[in-house]
């Protein structure tokens, strides 16, 4: 996993969550640090085993590590986290080892990263399994600011997903 080693290490990277954790710093509602993107990824790669989809490892961690960091972009300027997340990762993308991803994998990297927060019937598998595992990975259900949550209740989870 040195790849993924390579984004979390990058400049870029540690700027842009240095100034995510310094902005999410009491918040209430859900953070989108390293338990987050870690949860996505894990999950992510639950869900790749079991429908058999064989993405490889790297390439949905690097997803997951990169769908949202640039959060901080959205909270400080308003521009859409999911635009400037997938702008900072192709700069990492290209900057990182060449040899880490191919140039299809890069491309749908960025395109899970963009379309993480809309659901559409015609996503790429990366990009459905980045969507359903970003929700999926939110406690709702044990969340103590569910009521004060701007989530629309479908996108909510009541229950534990297994
Ligand atoms: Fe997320």
């Amino acid at each position: 996993m040195k790849a993924i080693e390579e984004i979390r290490n990058h400049p870029l990277y540690v700027e842009y969550y240095q100034k995510l954790e310094q902005e999410e710093k009491g918040r209430i509602f859900c953070c989108h640090q390293m338990g987050h993107l870690l949860d996505v990824a894990r999950i992510a790669y639950i869900k790749n085993l079991e429908q058999k989809l064989d993405i490889r490892k790297e390439v949905i961690y690097a997803a997951a590590l990169l769908h949202d960091i640039g959060k901080y972009r959205q909270y400080a300027n308003g521009i859409p986290h999911e635009k400037a997340s997938a702008e900072i990762a192709e700069v990492i993308l290209s900057e990182i080892a060449e040899d880490a991803f191919s140039e299809t994998e890069k491309a749908s990297i960025l395109r899970a990263i963009l379309g993480h927060r809309r659901f559409r019937e015609d996503m790429e598998a990366l990009e459905r399994l980045i969507y359903t595992s970003d929700k999926q990975s939110r406690n709702c259900f044990d969340c103590k600011a569910q009521k004060e949550c701007d989530w629309d209740a479908d996108k909510k989870n009541f229950h534990l997903c297994v």
